[in-house]
């Protein structure tokens, strides 16, 4: 996965920055290439410039998608309204998309829209930058990470995996790699899964960067 960033915006610098990558890894296409962010670098929130760029960027994917040199092609940190805008004006619909995601981060429009345009919901920041299980206390993860018998970061993520959305946790810890990774000999309950969905009604954090306020 490759994302692109916000100071290549728009369609010629997007298309150039894909075909650099491409050339520098010595690569003839990526499996997934994704608009890191729906703004532009140095431009300011409310200027429409940053919608004219994000559609000018996602014209430059769908021809390299074209081109088979993207196999699959998407969006992060897009909101309901960056998302919707991009749907009711692209070819090809987004494979992906990638945004905060997490118990204490609820995005219901968000979540419809992916659902209803089949695309597949990559979660990021799934154990809150580590903080949901070390600083942030959440009372009914800790009781069924207890009652499984295994850890906080595992019943995380196995929340995720259950709803569907696609997982990409960071560690440097070996035996959290693998640990992290180990989510297929346990189940969360219906029960369980609906403790962990109605988390955010009582502790509710956004950890990353929140897209809300650009046009
Ligand atoms: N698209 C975007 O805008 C965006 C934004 C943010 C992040 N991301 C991507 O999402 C991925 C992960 O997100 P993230 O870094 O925000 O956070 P994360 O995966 O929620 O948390 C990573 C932190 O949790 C700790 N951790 C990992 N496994 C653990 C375990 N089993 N028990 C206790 N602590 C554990 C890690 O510490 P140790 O390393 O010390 O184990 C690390 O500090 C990264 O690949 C990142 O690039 C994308």
């Amino acid at each position: 996965m490759v994302l692109l960033a916000p100071q290549h915006q728009g369609y010629e610098a997007c298309y150039q920055a894909v075909n650099d990558s491409l050339k520098r890894f010595n690569l003839d296409y990526f499996d997934l290439y994704l608009i890191h962010w729906p703004g532009t670098s140095k431009t300011k929130l409310q200027d429409p410039v940053n919608q004219e760029n994000r559609m000018g960027s996602y014209g430059a994917l769908e021809q390299l998608y074209k081109e088979s040199k993207l196999r699959q092609i998407g969006v992060s940190n897009y909101t309901a309204k960056h998302l919707q805008h991009l749907l009711s004006h692209c070819s090809i619909r987004p494979h992906v998309h990638q945004f905060e995601l997490h118990p204490c981060l609820y995005q219901p429009e968000v979540l419809s829209l992916c659902r209803e345009n089949s695309i597949q919901i990559q979660a990021y920041s799934s154990l809150g930058e580590g903080r949901l299980i070390q600083d942030i206390e959440i009372p009914a993860l800790t009781e069924i990470a207890n009652n499984l018998g295994v850890t906080k970061a595992q019943v995380l993520l196995r929340w995720a995996i259950q709803h569907d959305y696609a997982v990409i946790p960071k560690s440097k810890t070996p035996e959290r790699v693998k640990s992290n990774a180990d989510l297929f000999s346990f189940e969360l309950s219906d029960q369980q899964l609906a403790f962990l969905d109605n988390v955010h009604q009582t502790i509710s954090h956004r950890f990353c960067w929140d897209p809300t306020d650009i046009y």
